[in-house]
């Protein structure tokens, strides 16, 4: 460790010694996701967390490395892949190269992205397990699960729905019931049928690799690890997260309640293969977070730093995780049990979030609630505005953060441009017009400056604790009282009259703007984690500095501006109306703007989801045209003579019933149909076929090339529906 050399600020005749601080080295990751889909707001909340605190870490003089990477293994993304007609490695890569447009759009400023599907990673994954067998920590055993026969592939519990064998509710997962909330085994299922191909399942057994973490070695670590603090004494654990743990760990006389941890899946699965085991892959769990890793192996390999001694157990660096609440059981138990028996450095703190809701509701795209990252950038909404907003909600607990679009507003007009930008704007022309851009103080300036650096430092370690909200609070705090001192000595008054004033009344017009701009100064520099690229030009644009604040720099008085400019816009309510609209397509999956080379590709693939162009934009007046209602399905038999269709008798709540051929017979047996709401287009004109009238069609999804068998999908509305309902 090395002292930092920025400890004393000279003010004057005073030196301010500030703290002693040590230069820490820190390795930060935020959760990696899954290469299957666009970064939703949620992800880019924590990015902004987390990129808010690497900033702050680094103005204080500590080294970061801060990196990323594309979580890609897992049976979701094999066959979202094959649904798409591509190979996972493609879809991997198109969303891969989607990533930076996010990223620079939000000022998020990884150092390093990389992937799970990659050299370093399978050589880490494989390495730790190969460590973890010495340790005697892996045992097999033989697994009993369902197994789709068509597909050729085990059923993860995802992929079976049958009937709820509590309240016979159908169509059900197969852990458990969304209408009766029952909890069971798949095999508990009636009538199981695979979500993939309809058929049904068997059973079948096959061996699968378990890291025994029951062992008392891993109970006893797990243990000491979730209630331990690193070098710094900061808490591996918030206290909630810990309690959370302590559940499932027990304490004290308690019994854990741990079981081993199935870490192998069978082939066809997209993941690193297990050594020894031919067929068996890692469970993606067990690959993705050994990627913060690989991430930072790839990282160190460009720079040219030691991977192996940057990561030495005994050595100082502090490795540091964001993530979300719903994640922790992986990465408080599995993680760090995972690292230690591996003979690797453990993580030093996991700081954990909460979700975002929009405007008090879970976020939902269908409803319209949703934000979209990147159509809030293409509406040309200023990132900083974000990044300011979600830093005044987050604090150290693990609590949801609402997003409500008055509330941003409120916040952005009237206490980033209103109070903070307001005073520079107020303060700045004053200088530039009567003083040549020179500024000067009062006697005094040297306990200006000390009060500054202060109040900086209180605002530092609040962002070390992730209390982003408390610190903006006193920021708008200090920006109330800079405006009161403005406001009170009424400079515009003696600017009026400022050839005839005494030299006297001059010098208190300087004071008075320059006061109010060391204000700003600092309180910019509070700002900077937040708002990287604004402080970036109030440093060298408006205090000609050359490079970018730091944290000392709250405390320096400065002794001359350039003339101010414009810093930030306004929110115009009637940008956050475009934003709540729904897509017409879907934004996520089309990146606008300038493309790189290998986005073209993301984009080409993406305007042909299932393998079908979107069709031309309509009008909500076409839209009506179509009248779809909810049907129950009465009644169905094969069509004798026909290799493709049912025959369905619906009831649309007409009082009578409808005839309905429907070429789903391959997907679907007449039993599995009885009895199920669906949705139908209800003013279809009747049409005569070779097996007789149909009366309507009954909506289902598919994929367009019908040689890509990835199966029929019949829509059915959430249970609760009736017979007759109109959708809109
Ligand atoms: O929950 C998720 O989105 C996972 N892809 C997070 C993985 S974090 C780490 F372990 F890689
Ligand atoms: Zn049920």
């Amino acid at each position: 460790m090395t002292l930092l050399n920025s400890e004393a600020v000279k003010l004057g005749s005073l030196t301010l010694l500030l703290a002693p601080a040590m230069s820490r080295t820190l390795f930060v990751t935020t959760a990696l996701p899954y290469a299957n889909g666009s970064f939703h707001i949620g992800h880019i909340m924590e990015y902004i967390q987390a990129d808010i605190w690497v900033r702050s870490m680094r103005m204080a003089g500590h080294t970061v490395h801060f990196v990323g990477a594309d979580d890609t293994h897992g049976a979701p993304i094999m066959l979202k892949a094959e649904a798409e007609g591509i190979t996972p490695k493609q879809l991997v890569e198109r969303i891969g190269a989607e990533r930076p447009q996010y990223l620079q759009g939000f000022q998020i400023e990884f150092d390093h992205w990389h992937s799970t599907d990659s050299a370093e990673n399978v050589e880490l994954s494989q390495d730790i397990y190969r460590k973890l067998r010495a340790a005697g920590l892996i045992n097999t055993r033989e697994i009993e699960q369902f197994y789709d026969p068509v597909k050729g592939m085990f059923l993860a519990d995802r992929y079976i729905k049958g009937e709820c064998p509590k309240c016979h509710a159908k169509d059900q997962y197969g852990d458990s019931c969304e209408a009766c909330g029952a909890v069971y085994a798949p095999t508990d299922l009636i009538e199981p049928y695979s979500t993939l191909t309809k058929a049904r399942p068997v059973l079948k057994t096959s061996e699968h690799y378990f890291f025994q973490l029951s062992d008392p070695r891993c109970i006893e670590f797990l243990q000491q690890w979730t209630s331990g603090s690193n070098a710094q004494g900061n808490k591996h654990l918030q206290a909630e997260v810990l309690a959370k743990t302590r559940e499932w760990l027990g304490s004290g006389d308690e019994k854990a309640n741990l079981g081993d941890w199935d870490i192998s899946r069978d082939a066809p699965y997209f993941g690193i293969e297990i050594p020894d085991a031919p067929g068996k892959y890692f469970y993606v769990w067990l690959d993705a977070p050994v990627g913060y890793l690989a991430s930072l192996k790839s990282y160190c390999a460009k720079i040219g730093l030691d991977f192996e001694a940057l990561l030495d157990p005994n050595g100082t660096t502090e490795q540091v995780h964001f993530i979300g609440k719903d994640i922790v059981y992986f990465h408080a138990l599995f993680w760090p049990a995972t690292l230690q028996f591996s003979g690797r450095k453990t993580p030093d703190q996991l700081n954990v979030h909460g979700f975002i809701t929009v405007s008090g509701e879970k976020m939902s795209k269908s409803r319209g609630t949703g934000i979209s990252p990147l159509r809030y950038l293409e509406l040309g909404m200023n990132a900083e505005w974000m990044r300011y907003y979600i830093a005044a909600k987050l604090n150290a607990r693990v609590e949801d953060i609402d997003f409500n679009p008055d509330d941003f507003i409120a916040r952005v007009n009237s206490d980033l441009v209103g109070k903070y930008i307001n005073i520079a704007s107020r303060a700045a022309n004053f200088i530039s017009k009567y003083f040549d851009g020179q500024l000067a103080y009062p006697d005094d300036a040297a306990l200006l400056g000390s009060n500054w650096a202060q109040a900086a430092d209180r605002i530092r370690t609040d962002l070390e604790a992730r209390e982003y909200g408390r610190a903006i609070r006193e920021i708008m705090a200090h920006a109330d009282q800079i405006n009161q001192a403005f406001d009170a000595a009424q400079p515009w008054l003696i600017a009026k009259t400022l050839a005839s004033a005494e030299p006297s009344q001059r010098a208190a017009l300087q004071h008075i703007c320059s006061s109010a701009l060391a204000g700003f100064k600092a309180l910019s520099v509070m700002l900077a984690p937040i708002l990287p690229a604004l402080s970036q030009r109030v440093a060298t644009e408006l205090f000609g500095q050359t490079s970018n604040f730091v944290w000392v720099d709250a405390g320096l008085l400065p002794s001359q501006i350039n003339p101010f400019k414009h810093l930030m816009q306004r929110v115009e309510p009637t940008m956050l109306d475009g934003l709540f609209e729904i897509p017409a397509a879907t934004q996520d999956q089309q990146p606008a703007g300038a493309l790189t080379a290998a986005s073209n590709l993301a984009d080409a693939s993406a305007v042909a989801p299932g393998g079908e162009p979107l069709a031309p934009i309509i009008t909500i007046d076409d839209f009506v045209k179509i009248d779809l209602r909810v049907a129950r399905i009465v009644n169905c038999e094969q069509v004798e003579g026909s290799t493709k269709l049912l025959r369905l008798t619906l009831d649309v709540g007409e009082g009578r019933l409808r005839n309905v051929f429907s070429g789903i017979k391959s997907a679907y047996t007449p039993e599995q149909l009885i009895g199920r709401l669906t949705v139908v287009v209800a003013n279809l004109a009747p049409r005569k076929m070779k097996f007789g009238i149909s009366e309507g069609m009954v909506l289902a999804a598919s994929h367009f090339d019908p040689t890509i068998d990835t199966g029929i999908y019949v829509l059915d509305p959430s249970s609760g529906a009736h017979p007759g309902m109109r959708i809109h």
